[in-house]
């Protein structure tokens, strides 16, 4: 693993507190605008206003959430899958909380800053770069790794994640770190989801690429060292997103969302649905058995929110898409499938028809059965035509209880375990919310179990946060210097 930049190095390339917080750059699209327009200036605030409720002087940990935030002005920009990566975290610590924010200081980036400007294309559009931009030893591929999806903590790792390729580690402090080689000689790559194991403590990933038809699937120890990978063929070179885990089985769910290179060649988007592939699904025994493959009628899905067996039956709860595509408007709503192994089919049927996205979960409870999905979801009332609310879906009963932000807009929620709880949802729910009028941020907790309540707690914080993507808690991380 590689060093930390030399403080003298980080200091001297970010931006001074002194700096707006808003890149000072403007791009006509709906994703780099509003509140997705991504903020230059890094800050540090300590014991931040509490505007309502306390925080539980008992949770100590930070919340971490990333999300795609070009420092330069994109030369094509496909959202979310272009970006450089920035954390935004809150520190809890006996009552009192704690703001920081830092870019992941990829390679690319690096050279991105010693140009000045933009140099990669997009993820759909990849630009031939100059060569002289890069110093030796450079990876001089066309496509930037941001590292901007989602940062998890495996181990003592903390991982900021990209999709499908090498991941970042970090420090506490958000310094970035380097590559992450999980024991071995070079950068391991994987995706931005990945599982833990209830019993082993195991962390199962998933690696695919553009190139070839392929789906990986590494163990990593529960120190994160690479254990062992087993590959899957598919018909074409297919984005998976995610996946699911279970106490016995690492299920594949790939829709038709497939890279092909002559679209791309021809001026298109590299990526490509092609319904007539149909849903290839395949059931992995964790004890090295052949695989069961499945296949139906295709829908897409970027994210599970759990899955699990039960009576031979393996129950996939999930945001459900009709086909893969970049066009606004698309409708995605919670579903729960059911997949029969033995008879090799499935069916689904609605949890909650709204639109949503980001399903969570406790991730105690990760690849076991589990009752709560939790997940944002939009009314149409707000003025930002965001998420305004958030929504918890109790699977059993079928009831939807609902904590509405109002004028706010809210993204993912992670789950924040009580200490000492035992319940599924003994916990909080943490969240950044953005005011339009006021063009200012908070973080937000509600109480998992009572979700309709007033807040636990609301933390107003120092500088906008933008809309971002995946975040976690990091229980028991120590109080910064
Ligand atoms: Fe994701």
């Amino acid at each position: 693993m590689k060093t930390a930049m030399k403080t003298e190095q980080r200091e001297a390339a970010r931006p001074s507190t002194s700096e707006p917080v808003d890149v000072p750059w403007h791009m006509d699209n709906p994703f780099l605008s509003g509140n997705y327009k991504p903020v230059l200036r890094e800050t540090d605030a300590r014991d931040l206003k509490v505007a309502a409720g306390h925080i539980p002087e008992d949770l100590r940990g930070v919340y971490m959430r990333n999300g795609p935030n070009p420092m330069f002005r994109p030369i094509h920009y496909a959202y979310p899958l272009d970006g450089d990566g920035m954390i935004h975290a809150v520190y809890l610590d006996g009552g009192k909380a704690r703001y920081r924010n830092r870019f992941v200081d990829t390679a690319s980036l690096a050279v991105e800053r010693r140009a000045g400007r933009a140099v990669y294309g997009s993820f759909t559009h990849p630009e031939p770069i100059d060569p002289a931009l890069f110093l030796d030893g450079e990876n001089t591929a066309p496509i930037k790794n941001g590292a901007f999806v989602n940062i998890i903590r495996h181990g003592e790792h903390l991982l900021a994640l990209n999709e499908a390729t090498i991941c970042y580690e970090m420090n506490e402090a958000l310094d970035t770190l380097g590559p992450w080689t999980a024991g071995t000689a070079q950068p391991v790559r994987l995706g931005a989801h990945n599982k833990r194991h209830p019993r082993t403590g195991d962390l199962h990933a998933i690696q695919y690429t553009w190139r070839e038809p392929i789906v990986k699937f590494h163990r990593f120890s529960p120190a994160g060292l690479l254990m062992d990978t087993l590959s899957l063929d598919l018909p074409m070179p297919t984005m998976v997103h995610d996946f699911v885990l279970t106490e016995r089985h690492l299920v594949l769910i790939a829709g038709p969302a497939v890279f092909d290179v002559e679209a791309m060649q021809a001026g298109r988007s590299m990526l490509q649905w092609r319904p007539d592939l149909g849903m290839r699904i395949a059931i992995v025994p964790l004890d090295g058995a052949a695989p069961t493959w499945i296949e139906g009628d295709p829908f897409f899905v970027y994210h599970f929110a759990n899955g699990f067996e039960r009576s031979g039956q393996i129950v996939v709860d999930y945001v459900h898409y009709e086909k893969f595509s970049f066009e606004a408007g698309q409708r995605s709503t919670l579903r729960r499938m059911t997949i029969d192994p033995v008879q090799r089919r499935f069916d689904t049927a609605s949890l909650l028809d709204e639109d949503t996205e980001f399903p969570r979960i406790n991730h105690l409870h990760e690849a076991l059965a589990t009752r709560y999905v939790y997940l944002p979801v939009a009314s149409g009332n707000n003025a930002t035509g965001g998420f305004d609310a958030l929504a918890r879906v109790d699977t059993e009963t079928g009831a939807v209880t609902k904590h509405d932000f109002g004028r706010l807009a809210i993204g993912e929620a992670a789950f924040v375990p009580r200490p000492g709880g035992t319940r599924e949802d003994d916990g909080y729910l943490a969240t950044f919310a953005y005011d339009a009028e006021r063009d200012a941020s908070s973080f937000v907790l509600l109480d998992a179990g009572r979700i309709d309540d007033e807040p636990v707690a609301v933390v107003e914080l120092p500088q906008r946060v933008p809309y971002g993507l995946h975040g976690n808690w990091i229980a028991g991380t120590r109080a910064l210097p």
